[in-house]
């Protein structure tokens, strides 16, 4: 055992360094500022906030969340938000004071949607100082795409390009991180088109879609029908797609995300490729959880002899033959 204040904590995500590996996701924080005062949001990673557009959105009508077994959420809320602008004015002030690294989290119904929300962002954010502040735009490609039928656009490596072009050109020097959906047989191709496009990161992996019957209605327990399954049971579903991108793709950061709620599942997907992780529905049961999550990350490592928390990202690869799946 070596002694807890020995661990070096630090991660990079590409050029962004935190002090901890674990953020709070996207959508489970609110927009950030509401839990100052409850959370002490420089004591994580980084705070992303739930996704904004440019313009205000009202989501979807309720019921938006079925809370299931195990942890499980299903959710259903449609991207509510107060659009970019007010946000910046409002809420991101509060943020930077209280000592947060922030990552905002943006969507659109179409990519020049995205190109607006990430120009209001670029026009108005203030830049980060002492490694706090705004330090990068998650890119939220799971939202369904207008001008395709509702598809998304993480389910197809050319609209993911063409989205997170646009975005980084209006970002300059603000790193994109491309978010993506877990929907697919392989969330390569999209990583793929990401990097290209000049994503510093890939962030894998958004709700898993799913359903839920309310029995006595006899109908859709979500007014939207279908809605993003989070919780545990999504983490394997997670631990493959940042596997797979890791194994494919080694020098691109990956930010992993999906069913974390403790220490050793933070491990887990590290060791599976993540440079960092982001928990979620963890968040929506008890706020402390990513900061309980740091603290006993730590632990973890002391325990083990490990001595630098960077040193598990992508440490079980090439442990184990993988057999090809059928
Ligand atoms: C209520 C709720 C709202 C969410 N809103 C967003 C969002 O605005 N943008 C986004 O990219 N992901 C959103 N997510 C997805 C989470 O950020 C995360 O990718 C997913 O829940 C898997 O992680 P978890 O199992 O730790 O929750 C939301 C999830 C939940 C449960």
């Amino acid at each position: 055992m070596s002694p807890e204040r020995d661990v070096d904590t630090q991660v990079a995500v590409g050029d962004v360094v935190l002090p901890t590996p674990v953020m709070a996701a996207a959508g489970c924080f609110g927009t950030g500022a509401e839990l100052l005062g409850t959370v002490d949001v420089a004591r994580l990673g980084a705070v992303v906030t739930k996704s904004m557009s440019e313009q205000a959105w009202p989501g979807n009508p309720p019921p938006r969340l079925v809370p299931g077994d195990g942890g499980t959420m299903l959710n259903a809320v449609g991207l509510q938000n107060p659009g970019v602008t007010p946000w910046v004015e409002r809420e991101l002030p509060r943020l930077l004071e209280a000592g947060a690294r922030v990552v905002a989290s943006i969507w659109g119904r179409s990519p020049e949607d995205f190109a607006g929300a990430a120009a209001a962002l670029a026009a108005t954010a203030v830049p980060g100082r002492d490694g706090t502040g705004l330090v990068a735009v998650e890119v939220n490609l799971s939202c369904p795409n207008v001008e395709a039928a509702g598809d998304v656009f993480a389910h197809d490596a050319g609209r993911v390009d063409d989205v997170v072009r646009r975005v980084v050109a209006e970002l300059g020097d603000l790193p994109a991180w491309a978010k993506l959906s877990p929907n697919v047989p392989s969330a390569l191709p999209a990583a793929r088109a990401a990097r290209d496009a000049g994503a510093a990161a890939i962030v894998l992996v958004n709700t898993v879609i799913g359903m839920s019957i309310d029995i006595e209605a006899a109908r859709p327990a979500l007014a939207n029908g279908t809605g993003g399954l989070s919780g545990p049971p999504i983490r394997p579903v997670a631990v493959r797609h940042i596997y797979d991108v890791h194994a494919a793709m080694p020098d691109v950061p990956v930010v992993g995300v999906g069913g974390v709620t403790c220490a050793a599942h933070a491990v887990e997907l590290m060791m599976a490729g993540a440079s960092a992780v982001q928990m979620g529905t963890a968040h929506l049961a008890d706020p402390h959880a990513g900061i309980r999550c740091a603290r006993d990350l730590r632990k973890w490592a002391a325990r083990h002899g490990v001595t630098r928390l960077a040193d598990l990202t992508g440490a079980a690869h090439g442990r184990a033959g993988r057999q090809e799946r059928t």
